[in-house]
């Protein structure tokens, strides 16, 4: 059976960490996006956190008229981030935690505990035609929870799997497709991403039933050397095993 290409998006937000650092207008963030969808990103993805560290509130706004491929609007469940969601209208929500208190111990959302706040987040959001994702550990208890509560997509995270090498890189792999394999059984489409390069993007990508990864601190590093455009099409070559 021949596998799905699986999809690549981009995540800008270290274009404007590069601009904030000095508070100038460049990098110019929309130029990157319009890079980006140019050379293949199937999807734009941009966190706004709570600290504007780097996105800003209207680089939201103005992305939204920029983008043409999707729209990934990563968020922590509060109820600020859910009014510009619904203002921004992206394709997609991926929830995310930012605090301490609603991380699982491995750095996913912590589904469980927040399961009251998690699933009415999704109703309101899902009610307004977004997708919302959830980013979880691959551990089946918390995919099991994310699945209940209606989340119909949900983000793995791989940092994990990103932080170790040799035999703990493989059992962290093994998690993370015993992890997809499962989720999409119960019907959840699954993404990942967290600390990919084209270094240890491949397996990954290879993982059967994966839809879509999220890769953007990697990218935007070699698009020093590379270019973005550069930068972008290496990274899908090592997805797609041509690197
Ligand atoms: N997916 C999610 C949910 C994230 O929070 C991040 C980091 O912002 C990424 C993917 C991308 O991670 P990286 O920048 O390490 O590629």
């Amino acid at each position: 059976m021949s596998k799905n290409r699986v999809k690549l998006g981009v995540n800008l937000d270290h274009v404007a960490t590069l601009r904030q650092a000095r508070n100038t207008p460049y990098p110019d963030l929309m130029e990157a996006i319009r890079v980006s969808e140019a050379c293949g990103a199937d999807g734009i993805t941009m966190h706004l956190r709570e600290d504007r560290r780097h996105i800003q509130d209207k680089d939201i706004y103005q992305a939204r008229e920029v983008i043409t491929t999707s729209m990934n609007f990563e968020m922590a469940a509060t109820s600020e981030m859910q009014r510009i969601a619904i203002q921004v209208k992206p394709e997609y929500c991926c929830i995310v935690p930012e605090k301490r208190e609603e991380l699982t111990t491995e750095g996913g959302l912590d589904v469980v505990a927040h399961r009251d706040r998690l699933s009415n987040l999704i109703a309101v959001l899902q009610g307004e035609d977004i997708l919302v994702s959830l980013f979880v550990e691959p551990n089946l208890l918390i995919i099991d929870a994310a699945a209940e509560i209606g989340a119909s997509i949900i983000e793995i995270h791989t940092g994990r799997y990103a932080d170790k090498h040799g035999q703990q890189q493989q059992h962290e792999f093994e998690r993370i497709k015993d992890a997809a394999k499962h989720a999409t059984e119960i019907g959840l489409t699954v993404n990942a991403g967290h600390g990919l390069h084209v270094g240890n993007v491949k397996p990954i990508t290879d993982i059967a039933g994966m839809n879509e990864l999220n890769i953007g601190h990697a990218i935007v590093s070699d698009s020093l050397f590379l270019g973005l455009e550069g930068s972008i099409h290496n990274m899908r070559h090592a997805m797609d095993g041509e690197a």
